[in-house]
């Protein structure tokens, strides 16, 4: 009898800037890690890598770059770790990824590059099981503390943006997929209701890996 054992999840978190992703995803890997579920925390752009650090000046503003040269970096810097992610999920390790594709597509998109070019480099990249869209509004994103000085970090891109996100989220459609999860809550709720959707993939799945955009 063939044994039948299932792979890790990939769960992505997503949202704008100062939407609590990054304060989200230690939450949910330590509840993970405390439910004994082999976890691994990646986070995009991952700014270590040689494309990385070029990402990470010009989003520091020391460089300038064209629009579709940026984003095809962002693009090449997610397909730096996609067979590692893929490797990791055949062997049972739960991603847990602090934005992803989408991030890419939405800020891209909201800068006015055409949609469907954004999407064409990330096609073939492993899809998330579950994508979670912490989805801040206007008002309390300029409640916490305001942004930093990094490019993109300004309120009317990040309006922009989050109807892109909205328009991402009506493409990929239902069926659990894409989940919105109001970020103006406080932060706890925020995580009851992250683990209330990453529980029932914390033992792993059954599902075939699938691809972007399929
Ligand atoms: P970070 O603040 O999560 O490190 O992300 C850096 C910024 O880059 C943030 O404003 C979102 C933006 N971004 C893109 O424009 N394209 C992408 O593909 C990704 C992953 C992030
Ligand atoms: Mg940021």
């Amino acid at each position: 009898m063939p044994e039948v054992t299932k792979r890790g999840a990939f769960v992505v978190i997503e949202g704008l800037d100062r939407s609590g992703k990054s304060t989200q995803c230690t939450l949910l890997l330590e509840q993970l890690r405390s439910a004994g579920v082999d976890v691994k925390l990646l986070k995009v752009p991952d700014r270590t890598t040689t494309i990385g650090k070029v990402i990470d000046s010009y989003l520091r503003k020391e460089s300038e770059l064209d629009d579709r040269a940026i984003h095809l970096l962002f693009s090449a810097n997610r397909w730096e770790v996609a067979s590692s992610i893929e490797s990791s999920l055949r062997a049972g390790t739960l991603i847990l990824c602090d934005r992803y594709a989408f991030s890419g597509l939405a800020f891209s998109s909201a800068q006015g590059l055409p949609y469907t070019w954004c999407r064409a480099p990330d096609a073939g990249l492993p899809a998330p099981d579950i994508t979670l869209l912490l989805d801040v509004s206007p008002e309390a994103q300029a409640k916490r503390g305001g942004f930093g000085a990094e490019r993109y970090e300004q309120t009317e891109l990040q309006e922009r943006v989050r109807a892109a996100f909205e328009r991402v989220g009506d493409e990929m459609g239902g069926g659990g997929r894409w989940v919105v999860v109001d970020a103006d809550a406080e932060q706890e709720a925020v995580a009851r209701e992250l683990w209330r959707h990453v529980e029932p993939l914390a033992q792993g799945t059954d599902e075939p890996l699938r691809r972007l955009w399929d």
